[in-house]
């Protein structure tokens, strides 16, 4: 019998929340569970706290350290910069020949203030409003650029992913059928992204700009890539209680709005991360020809605690946006390579 191919696995963002609890499932559910030879990729921007994610992800899953190293690898990259992501890429490649699902995991919410009677307003009168939008009572700041003067929530939540797909195309084609699974939110409608603004540097909701942005990019890469059978897809991990909000105070009511909207059946309210890693498991485990590039693959659950995935179909998709957002892109990671 011919022996399983070793697969590898990245995870940008592992070290913590959704990231953190997808790679503790994978190593449990796949490469114990099923015996299936993988090696899972942490990329992750702050070296400390990927070597403590990685040490306690050993101690809790592995009985012999050397294996567990084996198993999880590090990855350093800050996706906000586009140099620290062509690098990292780069090193992947050295490392590895193949890359067999990509989980563009990492994002930043900056949060400004919360306004608590509109939150709670919208919590009694529409729950599933505020499940699917966070409702209107989060203030995030306008204007915030990295040092390279790029939209900061559009760099590090799309355009660093966008680079690592476009400088990984090799590995992912070597491994064919590959999968590129892109994180997004049910906030991200339509409304909050503009082609003239589209680093989202004026809009209010920066956040929400980058994913809309990022699903329309992914559109169109899933057009252009599934020819070298790499497919694309979008995931949203439902309402998890994660360190994405800072904010002892946002946290909490967050923790107190999910109750309330679990109950009344608001949908994805999901609370923890391993809830939220549903549909990127089960993204894992389909076969990749089945993959609707159309729909958002949402973790939901029902009331009662059993978790189910939602296909989501994607609000307006216009290939027109997507295949000028996605030159837009192109045209900038450009101006980064080196030639
Ligand atoms: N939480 C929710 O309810 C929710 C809802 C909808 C969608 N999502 C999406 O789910 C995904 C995971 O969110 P989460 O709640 O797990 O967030 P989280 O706990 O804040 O984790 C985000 C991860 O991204 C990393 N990261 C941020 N900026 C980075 C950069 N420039 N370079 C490299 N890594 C970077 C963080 O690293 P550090 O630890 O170094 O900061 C952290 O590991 C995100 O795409 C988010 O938009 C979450």
């Amino acid at each position: 019998m011919e022996s399983p191919v070793h697969q590898i696995y990245m995870i940008t963002g592992a070290n913590s929340g959704l990231g953190y609890a997808l790679t503790k499932r994978l190593v449990a559910e796949v490469y114990i569970a099923k015996r299936q030879p993988m090696t899972v990729v942490m990329a992750c921007r702050n070296e400390a706290k990927a070597k403590a994610a990685q040490s306690q992800l050993i101690q809790d899953l592995f009985d012999d350290e050397d294996e567990g190293r084996q198993v999880l690898q590090i990855l350093l990259v800050d996706l906000s910069k586009p140099t620290s992501v062509i690098q990292a890429c780069a090193d992947f490649m050295k490392r590895f020949q193949r890359l067999d699902i990509l989980y563009l995991n990492a994002a930043i919410l900056n949060i400004t203030g919360v306004n608590i009677s509109n939150f709670f307003y919208n919590i009694l009168t529409r729950p599933s409003y505020v499940a699917k939008t966070g409702g209107d009572a989060i203030d995030q700041p306008r204007g915030l650029v990295t040092e390279d003067g790029l939209g900061l929530c559009f760099a590090a939540n799309t355009f660093g992913h966008y680079i690592m797909i476009k400088e990984l195309e090799p590995v992912l084609k070597a491994a064919q059928p590959s999968k590129v699974i892109y994180l997004t939110s049910t906030s991200a409608v339509p409304d909050y992204l503009s082609l003239d603004d589209y680093q989202g540097i004026e809009s209010a909701n920066p956040y929400e700009s980058s994913k809309r942005l990022g699903c329309v990019v992914m559109l169109q890469l899933a057009e252009l890539l599934k020819s070298s059978g790499i497919y694309v897809c979008m995931a949203s991990p439902g309402n998890i209680a994660s360190s994405i909000i800072e904010n002892p105070i946002i946290y909490a009511c967050q923790i107190g709005a999910l109750t309330m909207m679990r109950l009344a059946f608001a949908s994805g309210c999901n609370f923890t991360c391993e809830n939220g890693c549903t549909s990127l498991m089960y993204l894992r485990d389909i076969d990749p020809y089945t993959i609707d590039s159309k729909v958002i693959y949402h973790s939901d659950i029902w009331p009662w605690g059993n978790p189910f995935v939602k296909h989501l179909q994607f609000e307006s998709p216009d290939m027109k946006l997507a295949e000028a957002a996605e030159s837009l892109l192109h045209d900038l990671w450009s101006q980064y390579r080196v030639i």
